[in-house]
């Protein structure tokens, strides 16, 4: 059994870092982190506060779906203030933080299923949901929750077996969601201050999707479309060529394989 304390002291503690994880709140036990990362940025939390769960009643995910989150995952959510121009990077800036991350601690590799999931061998690692609260021009906060699949038997949980992994079921192993979360606040910062500097992070994210070039199928609200998805815009929408030639830009949607 890894040794495994997320207590705040353990998280921040020498976490090289400015901001982000330098303020971490820890429940055993909540229904979504989600909620209380909100109402802490309506009460002024500071920027780069961290709300962790060690399980989630009432985990979501994207699009209302119910995010599966026991004990020995990693939930979290990191509470931002970025400018309005930088929030269609930040779906990037989480998936490529997850990803190095889990390659840093595990030497794992994964992939971006467009537009949030993680993939490790073709099934889903890792989930990511964006909340932002904006008002006009002004972005009130932005939360990034996060959702690692770390020592789940996938065996315990068949009805999402055929789609999901874990990291110690991929390595046979547990693994340290300490280490994780800890690589994953750093790495979540250093993209967050290249995005802040003028940098784009949207090369590296475009060149680790493992959607692009596949025949696919998309569901948006009501609307199925099928095609080929040739590439992604910088505002993080999905450009699908459909089989009569046309080009659709999906800006919402859920990718099917068709292969
Ligand atoms: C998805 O794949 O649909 C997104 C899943 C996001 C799950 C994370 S776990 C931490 C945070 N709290 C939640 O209730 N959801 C997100």
């Amino acid at each position: 059994m890894v040794e495994d304390n997320l207590s705040p002291d353990s998280i921040s503690r020498d976490l090289e870092t400015r901001f982000v994880g330098q303020r971490v709140l820890y429940y055993p036990s909540l229904p979504s982190t989600m909620e209380v990362a909100r109402r802490e940025a309506q009460q002024e939390a500071a920027e780069g506060t961290v709300i962790i769960a060690g399980e989630q009643t009432l985990g979501r995910g994207r699009l209302k779906r119910v995010w599966l989150s026991p004990k020995g995952n990693i939930s979290l959510s990191i509470i931002l203030h970025p400018s309005l121009s930088y929030l269609p990077s930040l779906i990037m800036l989480a998936s490529l933080a997850v990803a190095h991350s889990i390659e840093a601690v595990t030497g794992l590799k994964s992939q971006v299923k467009w537009p949030n999931d993680i993939l490790i061998n073709g099934r889903k690692v890792c989930g990511i949901l964006i909340e932002n609260d904006v008002q006009g021009n002004t972005v009130n906060c932005s939360i990034i929750g996060i959702g690692v699949n770390v020592n789940l038997r996938l065996a315990d949980f068949p009805e999402i077996q055929p789609i999901a992994t874990s990291l110690s079921d991929e390595l046979g192993r547990e693994v340290s969601r300490l280490s994780v979360i800890r690589c994953l606040l750093v790495e979540v910062e250093r993209l967050y201050l290249t995005l802040s500097a003028g940098g784009s992070i949207y090369q590296e994210w475009r060149d680790n999707l493992v959607t692009l070039g596949k025949r696919v199928r998309v569901k948006t609200g009501e609307t199925i479309y099928e095609g080929v998805a040739e590439s992604v815009a910088r505002d993080g929408s999905l450009l699908l060529r459909g089989l009569d030639g046309s080009l659709t830009k999906i800006v919402v949607g859920d990718v099917t394989p068709r292969d």
